[in-house]
């Protein structure tokens, strides 16, 4: 049996994790929270970060303060969550197509899509492939919105030598357990200058309260100051997110030599155009989030689904279009508004992998994709 994936363990997060709850401080900002924080930090160059329960949480942060009517251009192809972060927050996503290759928000499409009430531009990368930032900073010093990153997938991943989470002005990260680094639920808000809207970031996340300025002792007490809520992750999770941090390297090394093997056991189906490889573009460094095939059709994908599935060996489609469900129909879109997108939705299929798996597996599926669809 070959699984869709296996969450990453580290050696020493059992370590930590005992050693967290040792402390016996497990909430928020603690101990290995602010190491965690520390190690973001050097990955990124970000001073300003704050970790979250999730990716999701971490964009409510990025979009907490539009103004009702501000519209943010996002991808089709994408999680619900940016879309949902820009509603809750009174704002309007605007959804636009995506490149064919990398499935990444087009520039040309983006452009196309500015009105004067655009406030932001919400990129996802997806599988931890960069998009083209050189396009997107352009566009930025053009009309001048907030870039924000939904980098989900792309810890560990860079832009040129420019970390992903530090390409754009506000950004998320997640450590769901189905991501590279993991601790089961998780995620970080990263935030480039702007300090003064920092601190009502800091004020929004706890419960609409100048707390972090009474835990820094600048304050005698803590005070009702805005609306807010709770969006600080446990120690516990932070414990065994360190562990896992640490490991970033090596697993992201490990998952690039599979990704690598199945772009050569698959090479000749490329050459012979049976199926679409993903495309890296020289700008991008993945960090093997993803392996995913683009196939020629639905029934095509289907096929090699069900042969894979007969050998006990499980893959995964993704998004279904975020104007394909009732959420995107109800904000006025419908099928055939954005092609690029639908086909993806049709026809990209993700292929097992993960940090303990072994080449001769990846060798072996390739081997059953060749005949299924010779
Ligand atoms: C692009 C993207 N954004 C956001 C999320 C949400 O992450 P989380 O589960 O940490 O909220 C995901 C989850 O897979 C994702 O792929």
């Amino acid at each position: 049996m070959i699984p869709f994936y296996i969450p990453y363990c580290s050696p020493r997060q059992q370590k930590y994790v005992n050693d967290a709850m040792a402390r016996g401080m497990l909430q928020g900002d603690g101990h290995y929270s602010q190491l965690v924080c520390h190690k973001l930090g050097e990955l990124t160059g970000i001073s300003q970060i704050l970790l979250t329960p999730s990716a999701s949480h971490a964009l409510e942060l990025a979009f907490w303060d539009l103004k009702p009517g501000d519209e943010v251009i996002m991808p089709a192809y994408n999680f619900p969550s940016a879309a949902n972060a820009v509603l809750r927050a009174g704002g309007k996503p605007v959804l636009c197509d995506i490149d064919p290759g990398t499935q990444n928000l087009s520039p040309y499409a983006v452009e196309a899509l500015i009105t004067p009430r655009t406030r932001a531009v919400c990129l996802t990368h997806y599988a931890g492939v960069s998009c083209d930032m050189r396009a997107f900073w352009g566009l930025q010093q053009v009309y001048g919105f907030l870039l924000v990153e939904d980098a989900a997938q792309g810890v560990g991943a860079y832009f040129e030598n420019v970390p992903l989470g530090a390409v754009g002005d506000r950004a998320c990260y997640s450590f769901h357990a189905t991501k590279n680094i993991q601790c089961g639920e998780g995620g970080a808000y990263l935030q480039r200058g702007n300090p003064e809207v920092f601190q009502k970031v800091l004020m929004f996340r706890e419960k609409g309260t100048n707390r972090h300025q009474f835990m820094a002792g600048e304050r005698a007490f803590y005070s009702w100051e805005c609306m807010g809520s709770s969006h600080l992750m446990s120690d516990l999770n932070a414990a065994m997110l360190l562990a896992q941090l640490e490991d970033l390297e090596d697993v992201t090394r490990k998952r690039l030599e599979l990704c690598a093997a199945y772009q050569q056991g698959l090479a000749a189906c490329f050459a012979r155009e049976r199926l679409y490889p993903m495309e890296i573009p020289r700008y991008a460094r993945g960090n093997g989030h993803i392996y995913y095939i683009r196939c020629r059709t639905p029934e095509q994908r289907q096929m090699v689904r069900n042969a894979l599935a007969s050998r006990n060996i499980f893959c995964a489609t993704h998004y279904v279009p975020l104007h394909l469900g009732s959420m995107g129909r109800r904000l006025g879109y419908q099928y055939g508004d954005f092609p690029v997108s639908e086909r993806t939705g049709e026809t990209l299929l993700r292929l097992p992998l993960y940090y303990t798996m072994a080449p001769s597996q990846v060798a072996m599926i390739c081997e059953i994709i060749e005949k299924v669809i010779a």
